[in-house]
């Protein structure tokens, strides 16, 4: 396999760690992202001595802050002229209370949209210079469990719930993908393909925040015992949308466990998407 220049958010923990690492091990170069700098090294060590790998690099960025993102991606651009895959993995679901980020935002659309839409769409010219690039967005099983979006309250002034805001971003940054699809293709880009993965359920540092109140520790106790599968299962549509041979080339793809699998189109439509698309680029426009 042809060793790739990879960066993969979120590998100080969890899903991107062990994505991460076993990347590693197949010979790629691994750039990694935390937020906490003390916890990323710690895992850039761990990736570095597991795999035995030395072509590893850790960069820091919180992604509940949209400047921090563009300030990221800028230190992405300079110090590499080309990307192969971009594997946002960051993701996070938060309380039973509506949280704003400093910049404005309700805290679940930022880091699981508007960060990856951001990234994505401040590095598509250093993915353009790979021969061939890949987008791999991890979005989670729970886009079928938001409920029905609500597109003139994306951020959900009046109907927040934890499992509704997390269920809806999930939701939306599969559209997201799918749109970069069609933006690639006016933009002539016909050498980076967007797919999106979901992990299964996973043991996991998720929903830590969530954990601090009883109803979602016993909801999310019973639901691990219930419905966990292994890490293995769980990073292999991540690991198949990097780098598989058999997907160069093809987009629009939803990777899990099983596989090529089916998103859920309930509430899809083109026009809803293009709405998505177009909250992103008003709420991020300042940092483009
Ligand atoms: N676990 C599951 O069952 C499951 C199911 C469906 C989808 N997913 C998705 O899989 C992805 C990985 O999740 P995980 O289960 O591995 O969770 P995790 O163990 O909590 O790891 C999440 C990663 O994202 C990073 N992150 C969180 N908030 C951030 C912020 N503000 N700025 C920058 N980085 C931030 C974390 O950094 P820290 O280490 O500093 O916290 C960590 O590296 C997420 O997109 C999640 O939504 C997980």
């Amino acid at each position: 396999m042809e060793s790739k220049i990879i960066l993969v958010t979120g590998a100080s923990d969890g899903i991107g760690k062990e994505t991460a690492k076993t990347l590693a091990k197949q010979g790629h170069t691994l750039i990694i992202h935390g937020r906490n700098p003390k916890k990323t090294k710690t895992a850039f060590e761990e990736i570095k001595s597991e795999s035995g790998s030395n072509n590893i690099d850790m960069f820091l960025a919180d992604f509940l802050s949209l400047a921090d993102v563009k300030r990221f991606a800028e230190e992405i651009k300079k110090k590499y002229d080309r990307l192969d895959v971009l594997l946002n993995n960051a993701g996070a679901q938060f309380t039973d209370t509506r949280e704003l980020t400093a910049e404005g935002h309700e805290k679940t659309m930022v880091i699981n949209v508007l960060s990856p839409f951001l990234l994505t769409t401040l590095l598509l010219d250093t993915l353009k210079k790979s021969k061939s690039a890949r987008v791999v967005t991890v979005a989670s099983a729970a886009h079928a469990m938001g409920g029905k979006p609500d597109l003139i309250d994306i951020e959900l002034e009046n109907s927040y719930t934890m499992p509704r805001a997390y269920g809806l971003s999930k939701l939306y940054i599969i559209w997201v993908m799918r749109h970069f699809v069609l933006e690639a293709k006016k933009q002539g880009i016909q050498n980076v393909t967007f797919n999106s993965t979901h992990p299964g359920s996973v043991k996991s540092s998720l929903g830590r925040d969530a954990m601090k109140s009883w109803k979602y520790k016993i909801i999310y106790t019973i639901w691990g015992a219930l419905m966990s599968n292994s890490m293995e299962a769980g990073i292999k549509g991540s690991i198949m949308g990097a780098t598989s041979p058999e997907l160069e080339g093809v987009s629009n793809l939803y990777l899990g466990p099983k596989g090529k699998e089916k998103a859920n189109d309930k509430y899809y439509s083109p026009e809803n998407e293009q709405i998505i698309w177009d909250y992103c680029l008003k709420a991020t426009e300042d940092y483009r």
